[in-house]
């Protein structure tokens, strides 16, 4: 790769190693995308002779470090197991036979048992920077990682199937499934980036007996013309309403029959039995009966894809607990009964854990149904046909479900079950990506149905906040539009700012706020970026060619060591597949950005220097830009 030649080909020579050489040796480094790959292989190599250490055994012990002072680098001596001698003392030893003239590093400093390295300023400033320009969007992004055989990329990429935000059609779309939303898109473009062959799933909640109630519904209420303009509110409006009288209705004749009256007749003609037997319809494939709620499925769909391109979120396919097959029901569930996972119970089929897993297992997972005594499949039961039709349809190499805490013990049932049925290497395969609740989620206009009510409260609060400041608003060009992106970054950042397990309350004036550790935060950081970048009028040509050797203070020096950090902190992130790993770097970087403006003036300052730092600004609005993305945010070009 053209852009990482310089500063690579002179340590490549220093190091008598080439990329391949370095592959072999040394698992998991991409010198090619990643610059401190190279910056730990080369440590590595200077340290095996100054310790008596192998560079291989010294190279996965290097650690990153979590704020600029302590180094780019830090070696945790005891890591590295050397008998009989006091680390403190060995650290104190080795310091002083590191190079004076080493190409990248600085001598180290001896701290205790560690040693510290800083990576010298102008070497890292001269590769980066030229580097993050010419990878653009793909600086961070890796495309190795996903490949099934990383030596032979022929054999193709690994592939994700993640299932997430999962809504159910014409009941309300709930905090959780905003959070599902949220970190489920993450996810995959996290795994993208990564080089995986990713799929996403959205697991419609759209079958079931409440589907023949909003039939009914509809038959007696409905409106073409309010079905086809907003068919979420529509069907919604018809759900509350009919649900509304069903409840009525039973109540009336549970009254009726406290006065001891006959009700047989009245609950065989009630709305509850008759939404049984139009769902009944449906499950046996009634063609009219099917062809309505089709439509509903269709137009809620047409809904749905516009409201999460809002959001970046393109779904590859939508999937629902209909369209798992009878067929397929049965098929698992002679398999389970052959197999003695599932006993029958007063004519209901279950899984009994209890009695066949001995101990604490069982017992934390219970009991749980599978078909009611009327027939009916429930919930878990499509799970597990859906999981193995998935497995058959994509044979991925992973998968992962993001749901709710709530259903922890809901996905445990059906990886276990998956395992019971012998499909042990399919269950080693699924994971269940969990989040906390959102306290406090309501709209000014009152209930939530869709995403779309959500996005649209955010957005009009947004829009209040910017007309408190007058003269900045007169010059929004489009203060509609922005409000409306400002709002989606508030509620995205506030919702990926903590831990995923972590509940946390849903906050307006806190989210839309332009100071503290927000979403406008970060569209200013960007803007602010951009807006350097249009009136410092540098061309293309003269950022090229800048003299990167001029970027000597400090200020500068620590925007270049953050933005080096981006490839470790994204490969971090496929560890702890948490949003805030990367919001929290995002925020760090923006910080030392921010501060860095009043020292390193660009428009005004000298041709040289202007370009010079044109150039890092460059870098980092592009690395702002990437992070961005990666969250499912669109980065402002000016607001
Ligand atoms: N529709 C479900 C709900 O709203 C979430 C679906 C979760 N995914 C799954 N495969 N069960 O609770």
């Amino acid at each position: 790769m053209a852009t990482a030649s310089g500063i690579n080909q002179l340590l490549l020579k220093l190091d008598n190693l080439t990329l391949e050489s370095i592959s072999d040796k040394y698992p998991n480094t991409y010198p090619q995308t990643n610059p401190f790959d190279l910056y730990r292989v080369h440590l590595a190599e200077i340290l095996a002779p100054i310790t008596g250490v192998a560079a291989e055994k010294i190279h996965p012990v290097i650690q990153w470090t979590n704020t600029l002072d302590k180094g780019d680098f830090t070696l945790p001596i005891p890591a590295l197991r050397i008998k009989g001698a006091k680390p403190d003392a060995l650290g104190a030893e080795w310091a002083p036979k590191f190079p004076e003239d080493d190409p990248l590093f600085d001598k180290p400093v001896a701290a205790g048992p560690f040693l510290s390295f800083f990576a010298k300023g102008g070497p890292l400033a001269q590769s980066l920077i030229p580097m993050i320009r010419a990878l653009g969007a793909d600086y961070g992004r890796n495309s190795f990682i996903g490949l099934k055989d990383p030596k032979d990329p022929s054999k193709g990429k690994k592939r994700l199937v993640v299932e997430f935000s999962s809504p159910n059609i014409a009941k309300p779309f709930h905090a959780g499934h905003l959070r599902s939303t949220i970190i489920g898109s993450f996810l995959a473009n996290l795994y993208e980036g990564a080089g995986w062959d990713v799929v996403r799933v959205n697991y419609l909640g759209d079958w079931g007996k409440q589907y023949g109630l909003l039939a009914l519904a509809y038959e007696r209420y409905g409106d073409e013309e309010a079905l086809k303009k907003d068919p979420i509110d529509h069907l919604f409006r018809l759900y509350v309403r009919i649900n509304a009288e069903k409840d009525d209705e039973l109540a009336t004749i549970e009254e009726k029959k406290k006065e001891g009256q006959d009700v047989t007749e009245l609950l065989a003609n009630s709305l509850d039995e008759q939404a049984r037997g139009y769902f009944r319809k449906m499950t046996d494939r009634d063609e009219s009966a099917l062809a309505l709620w089709q439509r509903f499925r269709d137009l809620s769909i047409v809904r749905y894809r516009a409201t999460y391109a809002r959001l970046n979120i393109k779904f590859d396919e939508y999937s629902g607990e209909s369209q798992v097959s009878e067929e397929a029901m049965a098929k698992v569930a002679k398999e389970m009964a052959e197999k003695g996972i599932t006993r029958e119970d007063q004519g209901a089929v279950l899984v009994d854990f209890t009695q066949l897993l001995p101990g604490k297992e069982g017992k934390r997972l219970g009991k749980a149904v599978l078909r009611k005594r009327d027939g009916t499949a429930l919930y878990l039961t499509r799970d597990i046909a859906e999981l193995l039709g998935r497995y058959e349809k994509y044979g991925f190499d992973h998968m992962i479900y993001v749901v709710a805490s709530q259903q922890d013990l809901h996905l445990q049932q059906l990886f276990k079950i998956i395992e019971l049925l012998g499909y042990k290497d399919i269950a080693s395969r699924c994971q269940h990506i969990n989040f906390g609740l959102v306290m406090g989620m309501s709209t000014r206009r009152g209930t939530v149905k869709f995403l779309d009510d959500i996005l649209r409260d955010c957005a009009d609060h947004m829009h209040e906040v910017m007309r408190k400041n007058e003269s900045k608003y007169a010059q929004v060009e489009d203060p509609v539009g922005t409000a409306d992106t400002l709002g989606i970054s508030s509620v995205m950042t506030q919702d990926m700012s903590g831990k995923r397990g972590n509940n946390y309350t849903f906050d307006l004036a806190v989210m839309t706020s332009f100071e503290g550790d927000t979403g406008p935060y970060l569209q200013y950081a960007h803007t602010r970026l951009s807006s350097i970048k249009r009136r410092a009028n540098v061309t293309e040509e003269e950022l090229a060619d800048a003299d990167l050797s001029l970027l000597t203070e400090p200020h500068a020096v620590n925007v270049v060591r953050l933005l080096a950090q981006w490839p470790d902190v994204a490969q971090n992130t496929l560890r702890t597949l948490e949003p805030t790993t990367v919001v929290t770097y995002l925020f760090r970087l923006t910080h030392v950005i921010s501060s860095s403006y009043d020292h390193l003036q660009v428009v005004g300052s000298e041709p040289a220097l202007k370009a010079s730092r044109m150039a890092l600004y460059d870098a980092a609005r592009i690395v702002v830009a990437n992070c961005m993305r990666l969250l499912g945010l669109s980065p402002l070009e000016r607001m």
